[in-house]
């Protein structure tokens, strides 16, 4: 066992972590049933010292890889000095992390946020004042068009647009102002912008509705709609940015650019929520001071640590991986020809296996994964979705495979 764990060597077992758990905690989640106590790199370690290859990278949120040395030394550096000022006044680390960026994005704007549902909600508040001031859609009328099978997050506003029942259901009355089109379908987006529409909200490549990768061109076709129609084309990165996909962006695949960003997730390397969007000086401008905010956005902490996530981007460096692992374990997965497997699909490092409905579900092929020693997640029914910190090496990649060919060929 490292250093680490010894020195807070854990006083209960997996079981009554779980137990704890589930007896004192809401019952919003279904985890599987491994207590993580350390992370480095890809791997993970569980309360009993049993080490796993985590291979969901907390939603993408890990890109980087667990313990950082560098992210965690900018986190560490900056708890010495100060943490939290709030808005209410400047902090030595939050322009910088502004320009820096507006460089990645090739934005000039931002305005930062904890959660990604926060970031979203920002987008929508600042895609409807913009409707108002610059579109001059007349009040109360904004409506923002949405995709089917979206996910950007929790909120009652943001659920209101979920074609999902799960994520929906029961958390009415919802929020108006949305319209749902069929994702993929630039067709469809083109009928249902109308003078009132402010903004189309898409993630380039939907994530929790499964690693769904839009028809080629779709992107583009977008970008069209939107620039003749002067409506915001918002790309929702949270999850497929920061080279996730083996981009930067996911939009840069199909070489266009949004009129915002929607960034999270990985931008707090692992360590802090941070979210933001990233758009021009003349949208953003729309806001003005008191219309919006978040005490703990924009804090010293977090925005150091944003600061180092981007120095690393700037490298290059993941992306590369991401594309070559990505395309490596794409093709060990295809060679394997897995019985239960329906369908490959995704990209980069971003990866959902479809299960076939007669194979049975994804979870309990998730759970001999877990005892296998490797910890990926289902989302929906029939899929497995694998989202590894994009530091995996090919040699790593092999040993997930290994297991994925043992647990899902049998
Ligand atoms: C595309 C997308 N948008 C928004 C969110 C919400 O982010 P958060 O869970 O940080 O609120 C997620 C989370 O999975 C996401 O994948």
């Amino acid at each position: 066992m490292s250093k680490k764990a010894a020195i807070q060597k854990p006083s209960l077992s997996s079981e009554a972590h779980i137990e704890l758990c589930e007896t004192y905690g809401a019952h919003n989640y279904h985890p599987l049933p491994v207590v993580l106590v350390e992370g480095d790199g890809v791997w993970v370690t569980d309360v009993e010292g049993k080490r796993y290859m985590d291979m969901l990278a907390a939603y993408s949120a890990v890109n980087f890889g667990h313990g950082h040395e560098a992210i965690v030394l900018a986190a560490k550096e900056q708890l010495t000095r100060v943490t939290l000022t709030s808005r209410a006044f400047y902090n030595d680390q939050i322009g910088p992390f502004f320009k820096d960026m507006c460089e990645l994005t090739g934005m000039e704007a931002i305005l930062p946020m904890n959660t990604g549902a926060e970031g979203v909600e920002t987008a929508i508040k600042t895609a409807r004042k913009w409707g108002y001031v610059k579109k001059k859609i007349p009040d109360g009328k904004a409506k923002i068009i949405c995709c089917s099978e979206n996910f950007h997050g929790r909120t009652t506003t943001i659920i209101s647009f979920s074609t999902d029942p799960s994520a929906r259901g029961g958390f009415g009355p919802y929020t108006p102002g949305f319209e749902i089109v069929k994702y993929g379908d630039a067709k469809a987006l083109a009928k249902a912008v109308d003078a009132n529409t402010a903004a189309f909200l898409v993630e380039p490549i939907q994530g929790e509705a499964g690693i769904v990768v839009p028809p080629a061109g779709y992107l583009k076709e977008v970008r069209k709609i939107c620039s003749d129609t002067n409506t915001l084309f918002i790309a929702d990165e949270i999850q497929s940015g920061l080279g996730r996909t083996g981009t930067t962006f996911a939009v840069e695949h199909e070489g266009v650019r949004p009129d915002m960003f929607i960034i999270g997730k990985a931008i707090g390397g692992g360590i802090m929520p941070l979210s933001c969007i990233a758009t021009s000086r003349a949208i953003l401008d729309v806001i003005k001071p008191g219309e919006h905010g978040s005490t703990f956005g924009g804090n010293p902490l977090a925005c150091a640590i944003g600061r180092k996530v981007i120095a690393i981007l700037k490298t290059g460096e993941f992306q590369k991986n991401a594309r070559d692992v990505g395309e490596y374990l794409f093709g060990a997965l295809t060679a394997a020809k897995l019985k239960p497997v329906k369908e490959i699909r995704g990209r980069g490092l971003w990866v959902g296996i479809v299960i076939k409905d007669d194979f049975g579900k994804a979870r309990p092929y998730c759970e001999k994964l877990m005892r296998e020693g490797l910890l990926c997640k289902e989302t929906h029914d029939q899929i497995i979705r694998l989202a590894p910190p994009l530091c995996i090496t090919k040699k790593e990649a092999d040993w997930a495979v290994e297991r994925l060919t043992r647990v899902l060929g049998s």
